[in-house]
């Protein structure tokens, strides 16, 4: 079987340190699938990136059958089946929201001609860079005609992971025994985490989130503040972003995309919006997806029922994504997609 060809941004930052021995070790796509790693810095940071080589090197991994560090993005994307865009620039400073926006909107377009130019049409794309959805539209834009918009996500998993720890800690149970919460919107302090749909399994029997934890007003208060300010709880504690977790998810969203979903059971991504539940087409948007593991192919669920509660949240959310879109795209140096 040929390597998997996976590519690494940002591979000497933080999230890179943790992420690239899950994929090189088979923990993501297997261990009877051999892995060719492609790790892309800036060249700031080349040596950096050569002593993470010699690291997985020296783990000795008969799943990592290759692995390269690269400064370029020809030599990065070349003929690429997946890609963790983790790299992107940091806020500094003194730097506001929108200069942030434009940083990272001339790497995100750059790297979207990139994967049009040399990556496989097939290539699946996460997104962790921030501001992820936005990063994500950017790419996808300047890859249209060579790799689908659907090829392209953005990363709530670990927000997503979040929700069910919180649900698990407050209802009793372990993390394993909680599944389908949903992260809707953005990957930023207006997301929605929804444990309205959510299941537990406690004593036996499977029962609604809600009645597991028998707190509507945490459920609608605590539960959502907590895991959308968890990123900055972190930061505070640590002094560092979030960067074990951050990794462990994008393992999680990308294992899910190669294996599908299990039965009964979805996960968040952030993906191009098709018009469901009423969110304007084209936007990444955090929905509840399920994947089909032969065809790799996600779909939205379907059906749920939001109260007016959920439509508030869910609007404050799209309405943040609109603008972060339109001032991207500004950015770019256009005016309309
Ligand atoms: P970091 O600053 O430790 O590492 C980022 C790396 O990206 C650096 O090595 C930097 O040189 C590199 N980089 C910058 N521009 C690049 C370019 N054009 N091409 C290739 N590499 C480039 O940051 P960390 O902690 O690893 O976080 C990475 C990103 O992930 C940040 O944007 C952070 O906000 C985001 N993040 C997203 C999460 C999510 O849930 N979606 C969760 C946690 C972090």
């Amino acid at each position: 079987m040929a390597p998997l060809r996976v590519l690494v941004t940002g591979a000497a930052g933080q999230i890179g340190y943790s992420i690239v021995i899950r994929i090189a070790d088979g923990t993501v796509f297997g261990k009877d699938t051999p892995v060719h790693l492609v790790l892309l810095d800036i060249p700031q940071c080349a040596n950096v990136l050569e002593g993470v080589v010699f690291e997985l090197q020296d783990c000795a991994l008969p799943t990592l059958h290759g692995v390269e560090a690269v400064t370029e993005e020809k030599a990065a994307f070349k003929d690429i089946d997946y890609a963790f865009l983790v790299g992107a620039m940091p806020r500094r400073e003194g730097m506001e929201r929108k200069d942030l926006l434009a940083a990272n909107v001339r790497i995100f377009k750059s790297q979207g001609k990139a994967l049009a130019e040399y990556a496989k049409p097939s290539t699946k794309v996460i997104v962790v860079g921030n501001p992820a959805n936005t990063n994500a539209f950017i790419a996808a834009k300047y890859a249209a005609g060579k790799v689908p918009a659907r090829n392209f996500s953005a990363m709530t998993r670990l927000d997503h992971n979040r929700a069910l720890a919180q649900v698990a800690l407050k209802a009793g149970v372990t993390v394993g025994d909680v599944k389908n919460v949903i992260i809707w919107g953005n990957h930023s302090s207006t997301q929605f985490p929804d444990a309205r749909h959510a299941q537990v399994t406690k004593g036996g029997n499977s029962v609604d989130a809600y009645t597991a934890v028998g707190d509507d007003a945490f459920l609608q208060g605590d539960f959502i503040s907590t895991v959308q300010k968890r990123g900055g709880v972190i930061i505070e504690k640590r002094k560092l972003s979030s960067a074990m977790s951050a990794a462990k998810a994008a393992c999680d969203h990308i294992h899910d995309w190669h294996f599908g979903t299990q039965p009964g059971q979805h996960v968040s991504m952030a993906v191009p919006s098709d018009g469901s539940y009423g969110i304007p087409e084209g936007l990444i948007f955090s929905f509840p997806v399920t994947i089909d593991g032969n065809t790799k192919e996600w779909k939205i669920v379907q059906g749920l029922s939001l109260d007016d509660f959920a439509k508030q949240k869910i609007a404050v959310t799209t309405k943040e994504l609109e603008e972060e879109r339109d001032d991207a795209l500004k950015a770019c140096d256009e005016s309309s997609i």
